[in-house]
Parts: structure tokens; C-alpha cells; sequence
């Protein structure tokens, strides 16, 4: 391996070739940065020189920033070339149970990977999305029914809420009230994680000890299911998808461990409730903006009614507007932005050799701006749906290859169901005197609460126009 591998990618740096402390650009604006690295250097960037840029990989070699869907496809189709960073992860747990609570799929590699993802995805797949439709559309419709004309709210709060009932109870067959819910629980040690990467000096013991607390009743509560679920007479058909896990026998005939199963039930959650609920908030945002789809998604919602039950799953086979405004809002901002991956020994990527323990950086929100797959990249299109297909190394929300989300049906689904039930019963209006910025938090999120007014659909709007970062994403009126 030529000591000088690095030497041959195009390089970016803010007073020299490399970097070799401090990513400030890159991280104040990484989409904005990593465009502009692309454009000006082509598809195979050097960030850094012995240093990770989102992974905490000891002796890492360097970061390079990946582009174009044939790199792409080489990349996710390649595992064991290049692999998950998720390891590193689990050396820094505070304590035993967070450690256990994130050694779920993200964290595994190899063959163990493999196994354990082939034994969940069923219970995940196509067919999940039927099985839960019905409470899902119940525990959503009960929440959005009970919002009063006028009412304000915060919205990725609001759907956060919306979300991690609807997961609390298909899940684990548990209302979500109760604050020591898992639902609760994984929501609160999610902000908890947060806010420990942001403490400053004074705050991180006390963030330090709510984290480890939280971690602990968390892990105590998918014990207490998984026995419960084992209990049962016949646990595969206990209500609850943690239930069905809890069934499950691996390769070997052995059933999982209690320890992997607390893992899975927590990941999953994990996985599963922030970006949803994320994707849902870009969602609604951006049709506060755009009233021609806001007036196309109410006629296709119009036939359902305002206050009937919940629209049963038949009902929801042919919504090509909503179906159009979700595709769309997951291309200009998908919530996983950009996807990390290390070699694990040297390996050409086009005309270059990266040396072993390079990360690389991939990003579908930049992929989904190619403008011969997506012409006007940045217009919120939602019809362009009806008429492309693009490749899935060339739209890849939900990832692609070997580690692509086990979820995604479900998650389409989720969604769906909650922009129905959210649609036909209001409208939303962004309220006046806020900026919506964007920040990648891992997840492509807003920086804060956006505030929108509900009123009824066919009530006329007055919404705010929006100002802030996020429109350098998306191109809006
Ligand atoms: C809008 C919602 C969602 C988005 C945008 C999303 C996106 C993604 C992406 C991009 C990956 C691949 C990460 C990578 O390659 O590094 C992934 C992996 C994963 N997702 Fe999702 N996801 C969503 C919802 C869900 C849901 C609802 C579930 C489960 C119920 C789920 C479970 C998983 C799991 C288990 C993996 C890891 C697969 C593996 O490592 O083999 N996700 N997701």
C-alpha cells in the first residue's frame, strides 16, 4: 500500500492540503461542504489525514468524502470491504446496560450481522405493514382527533409524540402514556444522549448520571417483556412485534438471549421512531409552504372524511399525492443525510487505493440532488414521482445493500398512515416570527421546535413564509 494513497485524491482543506485538527466548516455546514467539495474536486475527496470526521475509529487513516451512484453501489454492496463503524460505539458506554442496550444490528458485523439481520427482517418486512396498520391508524387517529381548530403547536414535538405511541404499541403493546413506558424510556435516553454530547463542564456529571439511570430502567423494562413474552403461551403470537422477536430462534435452533434481545427491542425503537418522526416534521413543513400540494393532498384525503374512523388499509392503496409528497420529501431530506462506512484493509474505490481504516463518508441527500435523475434538484416536486424510477443506488433513503433498513416498509408506512389521518382532519400554518435551520444531529432535523397553527382543511391559510437555513435545501416560494 503506497504510503502516498492519500496524496492522489483531490484534496480540501481550510489553511493547507489536509486538515489535521478542527473540521469547523465542514461541521457548521457539512451538506453545504460536501457540495461544494464535490463540485469543485469530483467524486473522491480527502477530508483528513489520520483523523475520523463522524466516527471515533482509533488510528484512522483519513476521511473521504464518496460520491456518484457507481461509487455508491460499490461501497454498500461491498461489506467486508467496507465495513459499519458501529464498534467504537459500545467501548464508550458510560455503563454495562448502555453498552448492552446498543449492541443491536447497527453494531454488529460479520457474519453475526448477517445472521441476526436475516432473523428479524421478516418480522420487519413487507407484511408488517399490514399487520399494524389498523393500530397504528387507531393510536394516531385518536391523538390527532383530540387537537382543537387554532391550537398551536410544536410541531417535531408534537409528531415525536404521535410517533413513539404509534411504535410503543405495535412494538410492544403498550399505550405510551405511562412515562415509564419503553417508548418513554428509548425517547428519553435519545434527548439524554444528546444533551451528553453537548454538555459543557458543569452539566455533563449530572447528564452523565440521568443517562446511565435511564439506561438502566430501560434495560429493566425489556427484561421484564422479554419474560413476559416467554411466558406466554405462544409467544409468536403475543400481541407486539418485540413479542414475535422474543420467538425467534436463530441459525443454530437457539432461541436469542435475553441480552441480544434487549438490544434489538431498543435499536429498533431507536431506529425506527426518530427519523420517522423527523421525515414527518420536513414533511408537514414543507407544505405549509406549498399550497398546490397542500390543495392536492386535501383532495385526495377529501373522500375519507373529517371525522370518521380511522381509514382502513384497503382504503390507502392508491394515494399517489401522498405517496408522491413522502418520496419527495425523503429525497430533498432524508433524516439519515450522510452514511459512514471504514475499510477494513486497503481497497480501490474508481482509480485509488484507500489505505485499511479509512472512513468513508456517503450522502444520500447529496445523491438525490443529481440533476440528471432529479431535474430542478432542489424544487419540492412531489408529482415527479409519477413519472421516474430512479436506481436504488441513486435514491437510497432508507440506505441500500447489505445493511439498507430492515424497517423501511414500515417506516413508509408509519407515515403514511399518520399524514392521512394528520390530513384529512387539518391544515397547518406556520406560525409568524421563527427561522426553521436544519442541523445534522446524526439525524437531518430541524435545530428547533418549528411552531405551526392548526386549522381545518378548506379553511384559508395564511402561512408565514419561511425563512432560515432551510432553504438552501430546498427551493420553496
Ligand atoms: C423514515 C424513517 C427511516 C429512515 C429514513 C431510515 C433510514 C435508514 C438507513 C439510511 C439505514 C442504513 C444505514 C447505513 O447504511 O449505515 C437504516 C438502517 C436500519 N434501519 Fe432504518 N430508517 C427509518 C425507519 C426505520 C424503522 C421504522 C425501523 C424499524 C422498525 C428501522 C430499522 C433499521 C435497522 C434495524 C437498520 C440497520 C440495518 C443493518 O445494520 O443491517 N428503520 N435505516
Amino acid at each position: 500500500m503506497p504510503d502516498d494513497a492519500f496524496k492522489a485524491l483531490h484534496p480540501v482543506g481550510v489553511d493547507g492540503p489536509r486538515w489535521r485538527d478542527g473540521y469547523g466548516p465542514l461541521l457548521a455546514d457539512p451538506l453545504g461542504f460536501l457540495q461544494r467539495a464535490r463540485e469543485t474536486y469530483g467524486d473522491l475527496v480527502a477530508l483528513t489525514e489520520g483523523l475520523p470526521v463522524l466516527s471515533r475509529m482509533p488510528d484512522c487513516a483519513g476521511c473521504v468524502a464518496v460520491f456518484g451512484a457507481e461509487h455508491v453501489e460499490r461501497v454498500l454492496l461491498n461489506p467486508a470491504l467496507f465495513g459499519a463503524p458501529g464498534v467504537a460505539a459500545k467501548r464508550h458506554a458510560l455503563s454495562p446496560a448502555l453498552r448492552r442496550l446498543s449492541s443491536g444490528l447497527f453494531s454488529m458485523v460479520g457474519a453475526r450481522h448477517r445472521d441476526h439481520r436475516r432473523l428479524l427482517a421478516p418480522a420487519l418486512g413487507k407484511d408488517a405493514a399490514r399487520r399494524y396498520h389498523d393500530e397504528i391508524a387507531a393510536s394516531v387517529a385518536a391523538l390527532v382527533g383530540a387537537w382543537s381548530p387554532g391550537q398551536e403547536l410544536n410541531l417535531l414535538e408534537a409528531l415525536r409524540g404521535l410517533t413513539d405511541r404509534a411504535l410503543g404499541r405495535i412494538m410492544f403493546d403498550q399505550s405510551g402514556d405511562d412515562a415509564r413506558s419503553i417508548g418513554a424510556l428509548a425517547r428519553r435516553l435519545l434527548t439524554l444522549r444528546r444533551a451528553n454530547a453537548s454538555a459543557g463542564e458543569d452539566d455533563a456529571p449530572r447528564v452523565r448520571d440521568a443517562l446511565i439511570e435511564v439506561g438502566d430502567a430501560l434495560e429493566r423494562a425489556l427484561r421484564e417483556q422479554v419474560r413476559r413474552a416467554r411466558a406466554a403461551r405462544a409467544p409468536a403470537r403475543a400481541p407486539g412485534l418485540f413479542a414475535r422477536l422474543c420467538a425467534l430462534a436463530g441459525p443454530d435452533g437457539r432461541a436469542l438471549s435475553e441480552d441480544e434481545l434487549v438490544a434489538h427491542g431498543n435499536v429498533l425503537f431507536q431506529a425506527a421512531s426518530e427519523p420517522v418522526a423527523v421525515a414527518l416534521t420536513w414533511a408537514a413543513l414543507l407544505l405549509t409552504q406549498r399550497d398546490d400540494a397542500a390543495q392536492a393532498l386535501a383532495r385526495e384525503l377529501a373522500p375519507l372524511g373529517v371525522d370518521d374512523a380511522p381509514a382502513r388499509f384497503e382504503r390507502l392503496a392508491a394515494t399517489p399525492v401522498t405517496d408522491g409528497i413522502l418520496k419527495e420529501t425523503l429525497r430533498l431530506l432524508p433524516p439519515s443525510a450522510v452514511l459512514v462506512r471504514v475499510t477494513s484493509r486497503p481497497a480501490r474505490l474508481g482509480d485509488h487505493v484507500l489505505p485499511a481504516r479509512t472512513e468513508l463518508l456517503l450522502s444520500p441527500a447529496l445523491e438525490h440532488r443529481d440533476p440528471r435523475v432529479f431535474p430542478e434538484p432542489n424544487a419540492f416536486r412531489p408529482d415527479r414521482w409519477r413519472t421516474i424510477t430512479p436506481s436504488r443506488f441513486a435514491y437510497l433513503p432508507f440506505g441500500a445493500g447489505a445493511r439498507h433498513c430492515l424497517g423501511g416498509q414500515l417506516a413508509l408506512s408509519i407515515m403514511k398512515v399518520t399524514l392521512i389521518e394528520l390530513g384529512r382532519r387539518w391544515s397547518l400554518e406556520l406560525a409568524p416570527g421563527q427561522r426553521v435551520d436544519w442541523t445534522i444531529n446524526v439525524t437531518l432535523m430541524p435545530k428547533s421546535q418549528p411552531r405551526v397553527v392548526l386549522r381545518r382543511p378548506g379553511a384559508p391559510l395564511t402561512s408565514a413564509p419561511l425563512t432560515g437555513s432551510l432553504r438552501d435545501l430546498v427551493q420553496l416560494p
